[in-house]
């Protein structure tokens, strides 16, 4: 099993050094976990370990100079010692840590609490100090130092208080325990098996979910939901008979700071209960999810709650009964309020019988003309889950709308960690940049107000604080079984990068990508860190130029499983996934004018800035226009040369890197080089069919020439 980003050699600028651990009163199975890294850090790099227990007395400053780094829980909920200046006083075994924090320090831990996962991390008499407000803080605060390698431990690092932008930060499976016929084990997985089923059963061997749970709590994801969406047969009954192998790998994740979900079918009172009905307001249907909720936490006392998709691509839900989503989503939360578990709502409510005639029917519409209304009515332990675009996960979209138009609802946003539309673990597509510029988009309130603040529960004019609870930031993961994790190896920047992102959606993608290289090549050679940026940084932009052109979507061939071009596979389909190409023009007019009106679900300024064509930006044009080919953009370029010109460079620049990586044989591990080798043969082999198809199906639309020359058929 490839060790990640958390190799051995990772942990040697720790494992040589003098340790003290004090997890506190109440470290439970976390605070172990804090402990167990030290010690196998220390015992592999002749560093020492000291662990002080809550009885062991009060440390005073002079003892904490015996150590290089001191990791200390700050405060216990279970023994509290009161407050000074308002900063919560620890138990008297550590107090002496918040002593050595600085006024300023002081003052800001003051202001906004020191809870469970925030840490405080300052160097002081020679000694790192990481001082956490409970033993998730101290895990995070642990991998912070991990992270720095030797830079923790040297000059003047100033004090820092860190802390997660939202509450919850999960990872959606979606693992099928029995092969679907067509889906396959994984859902949209492309990094073999799952890790936690195989022949139609939780796996007895969940070696490989302890890794992943490891490798996910090094991040602060605290959340995973472990089976698919489209909960089929088998899967449904993990609710209930599978009860005890749930446990197992709750078991697994719990240690590191992570809880564990469950996606459910809102036909399980039919189809596991017997019942002859799943209507929300029916009471026997109430007492059935109560008393499923109650067998849950009488076997799993801290699981996380539900996850549904309903009334979408064919699943069950409240629509079969006249009743609307908050009716749905609040059966659910009732069920769940008296265990203080939380329903993952989802958004993705579309028609997927749609006539392709039917210029009318806008799906970018949907979720918005669904949810929007319901504004203000679903329970607070409701979070509903909106992917980041209109459409579908696509390289390029408009941020939701949603996500401005619900101030009163708890609203988490979905991201795609598994590549279905960015090249399939085939292709190299760092998607960090995609998701730092989605969750900094500043779409709330005339512009101030980002993604992250709204699903954090940032206030805002639209959404005064009283009103708020945050949701969270939510994925889908990329792991399986395979050697690497991820299949392309260079894939696990991504589960890393989202675990970052999600802890603070600010950090700089491309300074997350040189920390996870620091991490998984360490101590390699200065060209590999420089090759793997010229290959990864701007591989998303990449992509998106060989792939489908300014945001129009999809163009992926649906016999395929969504891998490499098809420029009509869904444009007459019920999808409601079109782009309209003919000999004159291209792009979907999504206006308030003389579209379907989509940009008017945005607030300002963004609906006008979409609204127009001269202010839309350029690489979402095809998104909200239709336009001829000869269409000027801002480049000065027309629409058609430019869909000329960028595919063809694409593929120049991705041909480029085969050399680039070949250079770095015998500098990486041979079966890792192996492997990306054979995948950038296979990217440059795609690419290069996208750049034919698509530059060949658009000469022969529009019958324009390409002013470049190169080749067309
Ligand atoms: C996409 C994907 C499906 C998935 C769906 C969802 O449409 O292709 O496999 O079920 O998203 O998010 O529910």
């Amino acid at each position: 099993m490839h060790p990640a980003w958390l190799p051995d050699a990772a942990f040697a600028p720790l494992g040589s050094r003098r340790v003290l651990v004090a997890p506190g009163p109440d470290a439970g199975e976390v605070g172990g976990t804090v402990v167990d890294e030290v010690r196998r850090a220390v015992a592999a790099h002749g560093g020492s370990l000291t662990v002080h227990a809550p009885g062991d007395g009060v440390l005073d400053t002079a003892a904490l100079h015996a150590y290089d780094l001191v990791l200390a829980v700050a405060r216990s909920a279970a023994h509290p010692t009161g407050s000074v200046a308002g900063i919560p006083l620890p138990s008297t075994e550590v107090d002496v840590f918040l002593t050595l924090l600085t006024p300023s320090d002081a003052a800001d831990v003051a202001t906004t609490g020191l809870d469970e996962d925030t840490f405080v991390r300052m160097q002081t008499g020679g000694a790192t100090v990481v001082v956490a407000g409970g033993a998730t803080g101290l895990l995070y605060g642990l991998h912070d130092v991990v992270r720095s390698g030797q830079d923790a431990f040297v000059g003047d690092r100033p004090t820092t208080t860190s802390r997660p932008a939202a509450p919850v930060r999960m990872l959606d499976h979606w693992d099928n325990v029995d092969v679907h016929p067509v889906m396959g084990q994984v859902e949209r997985g492309y990094a073999g098996g799952s890790i936690f089923y195989a022949d139609g059963r939780v796996r007895d061997d969940l070696s490989r979910v302890a890794a992943y749970a490891r490798l996910l709590g090094s991040l602060g994801v605290n959340a995973v939901a472990i089976n698919n969406v489209n909960v089929h047969r088998t899967e449904a009954r993990l609710l209930t008979d599978g009860l005890a192998d749930v446990a197992r790998i709750a078991d697994l994740f719990r240690p590191h700071g992570v809880r564990t979900y469950l996606s459910v079918s809102f036909a399980a009172p039919m189809t596991l209960g017997g019942l002859g009905t799943s209507d929300p307001l029916d009471a026997d249907v109430q007492a059935w999810w109560a008393a499923a909720a109650d067998r849950v936490y009488a076997t799993i006392p801290d699981f996380g709650g539900f996850v549904v998709k309903a009334d979408s691509e064919g699943q069950p839900g409240p629509f079969a009964y006249g009743r609307d989503h908050a009716d749905g989503a609040n059966l659910l939360a009732q069920a769940l309020r008296p265990h203080g578990g939380t329903v993952f709502w989802r958004a993705f409510v579309y028609n997927h019988e749609q006539d392709w005639r039917d210029r009318r029917t806008d799906r970018a519409r949907a979720a918005y003309d669904h949810f929007a209304p319901l504004d203000g009515r679903f329970d607070d332990n409701v979070v509903l889950q909106v992917k980041y675009g209109p459409m579908d996960f696509q390289v390029r979209e408009p941020i939701s709308p949603v996500l401005a138009a619900m101030p009163r609802t708890r609203l988490a946003v979905e991201l795609q960690v598994t590549q279905e539309y960015t090249g399939q673990q085939q292709h190299v597509c760092y998607l960090g940049p995609l998701w730092h510029e989605a969750l900094g988009f500043p779409l709330a309130d005339d512009a101030t107000r980002t993604v992250a603040q709204v699903v954090s529960g940032v206030p805002g004019a639209s959404a005064p604080a009283r009103d708020l609870t945050a949701g969270g930031i939510t994925a889908v993961s990329n792991v399986g079984d395979d050697e690497f994790w991820t299949g392309h190896p260079l894939a696990q920047a991504n589960l890393y990068a989202y675990g970052r992102l999600a802890w603070d959606p600010t950090t700089d993608p491309v300074a997350v990508l040189d920390e996870w290289i620091g991490l998984t090549f360490p101590d390699a050679d200065p060209r590999v860190r420089g090759t793997l940026h010229t290959l990864m940084d701007d591989s998303w932009l990449t992509y998106e130029a060989y792939t489908a052109p300014l945001g129009v979507g999809f163009m992926v061939d649906p016999l395929r499983r969504h891998y490499g071009p098809n420029v009509d596979g869904y444009e007459y389909s019920k999808w409601g996934t079109y782009h309209f190409a003919d000999r004159d023009g291209v792009g979907v007019d999504r206006t308030v004018a003389t579209g379907t009106g989509y940009a008017g679900q945005y607030p300002p300024p963004w609906r006008d800035l979409y609204e127009d064509l001269a202010t839309c930006p350029d690489e979402l044009l095809l998104f909200f226009h239709h336009v001829p080919y000869g269409h000027v953009l801002r480049s000065g370029q027309t629409v058609i040369q430019h869909v000329y010109d960028t595919r063809a460079d694409a593929v120049d620049v991705v041909t480029a890197w085969v050399d680039a990586w070949a250079a770095l044989d015998g500098l990486v591990p041979d079966r890792l080089h192996a492997r990306v080798a054979e995948r950038l043969a296979e990217q440059v082999r795609s690419a290069t069919e996208w750049r034919d198809q698509v530059r060949t199906y658009f000469f022969r639309k529009s019958g324009v020439p390409d002013a470049s020359d190169r080749p067309i058929y």
